[in-house]
């Protein structure tokens, strides 16, 4: 008789957190108390990545405060920007995002000090020049000027900015915003859960995010928005989108986007996304991804009972917005981050070494033969 063994954690609830929760009694993810859609039209990104970070919303002042701290340390090293135009240019995005997350931790004086004041120092840089870097890389590997970022635009102005040499119209860089908010946070999922691990050991938040990118980038997890749009493309147009998912699911494939450990009649965040995704759309006078997610998604439920979560919509959006696939994990990264910062300073806070058991089913004990003998 074997000890139970909770595979993947499953239903295990393993520590306390005060940073979000899928509240049943309104159906919806929520940050701080907050339902992640109310954020989304009320507020702008840096509110909401305030909010995470302290606990409450900013007023107009704190505001300004936090917008100021992160413009002040968007400037990326010489030493990272050289590295970054050294980075093979087939090297994936979200291996460049661990790698520049790495490399911060090695010039940043304070690397070595978890002490909460310390720690918010170390995640307003990182906060603020993941972008930077990212956008650096983007442009690089087309052969591209590296955009300097620009101090007057907010956070997802200058990401536009850096990556296209422009500014969409306004209601472009709301969907983009919007999707960062509903990106922002989401509890114990694997990448917040790896920073976590990797924080009981005491280790520094620059281990602890890059540990959590890796993570992320798996396509069970932030993956999925890449693979949303891998499938749409194979898709090609809505005229084949039934036939399709149809034998996609003869196959008993797993359809990206779809599912989610915790919802299972819904990821709340998705009507918001949905809707911004077709506000993009429509800018962009192209309606060919919406008739695809709309087929491809009715035939989900109507044959798994399975709904989409908010890698379905984000992955069209980001593509309509003009970004390469392979950057679509990297942004949901920039936005993560406050998650992420979020919760390894409560780690640090209440500190436990996350440490589980394994039921043993290897070999029972047995004598080394000396290696001639072998
Ligand atoms: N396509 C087809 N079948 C699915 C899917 C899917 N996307 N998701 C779940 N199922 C089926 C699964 O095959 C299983 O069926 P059965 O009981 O017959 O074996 C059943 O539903 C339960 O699924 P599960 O994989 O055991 O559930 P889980 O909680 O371990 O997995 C998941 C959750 C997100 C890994 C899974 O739904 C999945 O692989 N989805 C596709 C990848 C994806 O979109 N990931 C993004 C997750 S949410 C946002 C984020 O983190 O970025």
């Amino acid at each position: 008789m074997g000890e139970e063994i909770k595979k993947g954690l499953m239903g295990v609830t393993v520590d306390e957190t005060a940073v979000s929760k899928v509240m049943p009694e309104i159906n919806s993810l929520t940050y701080r108390g907050y339902a992640a859609q109310d954020l989304c039209a009320e507020c702008k990104f840096e509110e909401v990545a305030y909010l995470i970070l302290n606990g409450e919303l900013p007023n107009k002042k704190q505001l300004k405060k936090f917008e100021k701290q992160e413009n002040k340390e968007r400037k990326i090293s010489k030493i990272l920007v050289d590295a970054i135009k050294k980075i093979p240019k087939k090297a994936h995005p979200m291996d460049v995002a661990r790698t520049v997350v790495s490399i911060m931790g090695l010039e940043d004086k304070e690397t070595r000090d978890n002490s909460p004041e310390a720690n918010m120092r170390k995640v307003m840089r990182i906060f603020a020049k993941t972008p930077v870097a990212l956008a650096a890389f983007y442009r690089s590997r087309k052969g591209k000027k590296i955009i300097p970022p620009k101090s007057n635009l907010s956070f997802s102005e200058n990401f536009f900015h850096m990556c296209f040499g422009k500014v969409p119209n306004k209601d472009i860089v709301k969907a983009f915003d919007v999707s960062l908010i509903l990106y922002a946070e989401h509890s114990f999922n694997v990448s917040t859960f790896t920073a976590r691990t990797i924080t009981s050991s005491l280790s520094d938040i620059h281990g602890a995010i890059t540990g959590a990118i890796a993570s992320l980038k798996g396509p069970l997890h932030g993956g999925a928005n890449e693979e949303v749009m891998h499938m749409m493309n194979k898709i090609k147009k809505p005229e084949n989108a039934l036939k399709w998912i149809n034998n996609a699911l003869d196959n008993k494939d797993v359809v990206m986007g779809f599912g989610h450990r915790v919802y299972k009649s819904g990821d709340s965040r998705v009507p918001t996304m949905r809707e911004y995704f077709g506000k993009v759309a429509k800018i962009k006078k192209d309606k060919k991804f919406e008739k695809i997610y709309d087929i491809v998604e009715k035939v989900m439920i109507e044959r798994k009972d399975i709904h989409p979560n908010v890698d379905y919509p984000t992955g069209p959006t980001y593509h309509l917005m003009g970004f390469d696939t392979d950057f679509f994990t990297p942004i949901f990264v920039i936005s993560r981050i406050t998650g992420w910062s979020a919760h390894i300073i409560e780690q640090h806070a209440a500190n436990k070494l996350i440490r589980p058991l394994a039921a043993y089913n290897g070999s029972k004990h047995r004598q080394v033969t000396s290696l001639s003998k072998r």
